[in-house]
């Protein structure tokens, strides 16, 4: 479709339908003066700040800020992206889509995944059967019982078992009229010697993968007794790839949605014991550490990931890992360390929930954790420290936001004692090995308009000011004009400190009409479209960050001017200052 008749379909949608109707089906709304209020689905409150009003059409958020159309509704409600929407609220409107064809090539693809969901269906019948009625699943069913999984668990996870039977689910798809072609590529069997196929899970609990739509991508499998290897999952197929499945979230994610918050463990039995537990909001990756296209999805439910790690070096290790990940998807993360020993399953099993919860809500955030635990030795040599930075650069190197860079910098070169501009140094020389810049200085980005946009400090602070006016306030009575390189950049700083003074909070989208002229409207919309850049901490380093830079260039142009006036002892002086400022002592 082109953007021409996705434009009209769009306007046709919104004509026929109503926002209070349509949101209403999912929100118990009640009428307050022009608008609707409830309780907002898209972060947990008590008191309702998510309204609705019929006369703009539009929705909003007092308290989490997500506002729009019909289309934004939908999306975020149903986590989903504007043409998927576009054909959800189509058909739900009757307005019909213009629809290009499939190509031939297209509707060989869409029927060969059809088909593999549908083995993966039949083997989850069989697999769950069998672990139910089997005399062969006695063991298995003792198995489970011995480690807490009762039956209502077996039911809602559609757990299994896969006997000890070379063809048991061979013969069981050949029954159902399943290809045996297509149950390979559904990574359910194997075919041996190009002539016979045998089963890929045998004599295992098998743990079934779903999709968010509820629908079986893959499966795990666990043996009974201490065999090897202890788990075989499904291969990569066409609809399963690990590094983007995460094990329970079609069961977790309004779990997640309501407390905004991910708790990420790495196994089957440790999401099924949390759940157990009553701990709801958790999901589990294959016993691998988050991928940045996990995070991704996690972040369209929640404000905050915990990651759960298992044992003291690989812990860290992960964290190390996954630092850039989170923050250059820019959402919070922290880490939970269990004691020498416990997964979460034997913790929750042996101190309980209460315990659990108490580590969760103690957790430090991710780069803390990692600092703590290299730097926890008692009587550590500068040696060590060194190598502890050493650790961390490659991931500071990742990086994207340079001023969180910097923050990055000045936090470990204040952990660890050892000279900012020592760690800056040592940066650059990693970063010429990945050929990457590593000094702030603002990189290029391409925004979805297809313009491309300058990141420059005077966009961060303007971002600041959107999302963190609370924080970004400080820089008010600033010389935030020394940073600015736009000029419509610098009118919409100008009016939105000016508003902030004079009012206090306000919703940003208001200032639009304050503004003198197009250009700068602009500016403001196109900084209303870009999501925050930082979290709540984030925007706190940043809010400093920015302030050393405004002391700098202060120092800087009135070290331009003693020179100008020939005032050598104030030149003096102001030197002094700048040195001490390098050296991170103001
Ligand atoms: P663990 O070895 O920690 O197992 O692996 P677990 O989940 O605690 O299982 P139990 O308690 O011994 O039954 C964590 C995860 O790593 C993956 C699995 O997803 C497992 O849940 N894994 C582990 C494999 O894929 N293959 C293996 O051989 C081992
Ligand atoms: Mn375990």
């Amino acid at each position: 479709m082109d953007d021409a008749s996705y434009q009209s379909v769009k306007e046709e949608i919104k004509r026929s339908a109503d926002i209070v109707d349509l949101v209403g089906n999912f929100v118990q709304l009640r009428k307050a003066g022009k608008n609707y209020v409830g309780l907002c689905p898209f972060h947990s409150e008590k008191e309702p700040s998510f309204t609705v009003n019929r006369e703009r059409q539009m929705f909003h958020c007092f308290g989490c800020k997500k506002g729009g159309d019909i289309f934004d509704f939908w999306m975020a409600y149903h986590h989903c992206t504007f043409p998927e929407a576009l054909k959800d609220l189509a058909e739900r409107y009757h307005v019909p889509l213009p629809q290009r064809p499939l190509t031939a090539q297209e509707k060989r693809k869409r029927e060969r995944i059809g088909a593999i969901f549908s083995a993966n269906e039949a083997a989850l019948r069989y697999f769950h059967e069998t672990l139910l009625r089997d005399s062969v699943s006695h063991h298995a069913r003792e198995y489970l019982k011995s480690r807490g999984i009762g039956p209502e668990i077996t039911k809602e996870f559609l757990l299994g078992f896969a006997p000890d039977r070379w063809e048991g689910l061979v013969e069981y798809l050949e029954r159902e009229n399943i290809e045996l072609g297509i149950a390979e590529s559904a990574g359910l069997i194997i075919l041996k010697n190009k002539r016979r196929y045998y089963d890929r899970f045998r004599k295992r609990i098998i743990f079934p993968i779903f999709d968010l739509k509820g629908r079986p991508i893959g499966f795990g499998g666990r043996v009974l007794e201490g065999s090897h290897p202890k788990y075989l999952n499904t291969p990569e197929t066409p609809v399963f790839q690990k590094g983007k499945v995460l094990y329970g979230l079609q069961a977790s994610y309004t779990h997640m949605r309501s407390t905004r918050r991910a708790l990420i463990v790495e196994g089957y039995m440790d999401f099924l014991a949390m759940w157990s537990f009553g701990i709801r909001n958790s999901a589990a990756t294959l016993g691998t550490a988050l991928t940045a296209s996990q995070v991704r999805r996690l972040k369209g439910y929640v404000d905050e990931i915990i990651v759960i790690f298992d044992s003291d070096e690989a812990g860290r290790k992960a964290a190390l890992r996954g630092l850039p990940i989170f923050v250059n998807e820019g959402i919070q993360a922290r880490a939970v360390l269990l004691p020498e020993g416990h997964d979460p399953d034997t913790f929750l099993r042996a101190e309980g929930t209460e315990r659990f919860l108490d580590l969760v809500s103690a957790a430090p955030v991710l780069l803390e954790f990692y600092l703590e635990q290299s730097l926890s030795g008692k009587g550590q040599s500068i040696e060590q420290k060194v190598g502890v930075v050493r650790e961390l650069l490659p991931s500071i190197c990742e990086l994207k936001d340079p001023m969180l860079r910097a923050a990055f910098v000045q936090k470990v070169a204040e952990d660890t004692g050892i000279r900012e501009n020592v760690v800056w140094s040592e940066l650059g020389k990693v970063a010429k090995g990945q050929s990457k810049q590593v000094y702030p200085q603002g990189g290029n980005s391409k925004l979805n308009s297809g313009t491309v946009r300058k990141f420059t400090r005077d966009v961060h602070l303007l971002n600041l000011l959107i999302y963190h006016p609370e924080v970004a306030r400080e820089l008010v009575d600033c010389r935030w004009q020394l940073l600015m390189e736009d000029e419509n950049t610098s009118k919409v700083i100008s009016a939105f400190f000016d508003k902030l003074k004079r009012e206090g909070g306000f919703e940003p989208g208001q200032l639009i009409d304050e503004l003198p002229d197009e250009t700068a409207k602009n500016e403001l919309r196109e900084s209303l479209m870009q999501s925050s850049f930082y979290d709540e901490a984030g925007a706190r380093i940043a809010v400093s960050e920015i302030k050393r830079k405004i002391d700098e260039l202060e120092i800087i142009s009135s070290i331009r001017q003693a020179k100008e006036r020939g005032d050598m002892e104030e030149l003096n002086a102001l030197l002094k200052l700048r040195a001490k400022l390098y050296q991170g002592m103001v």
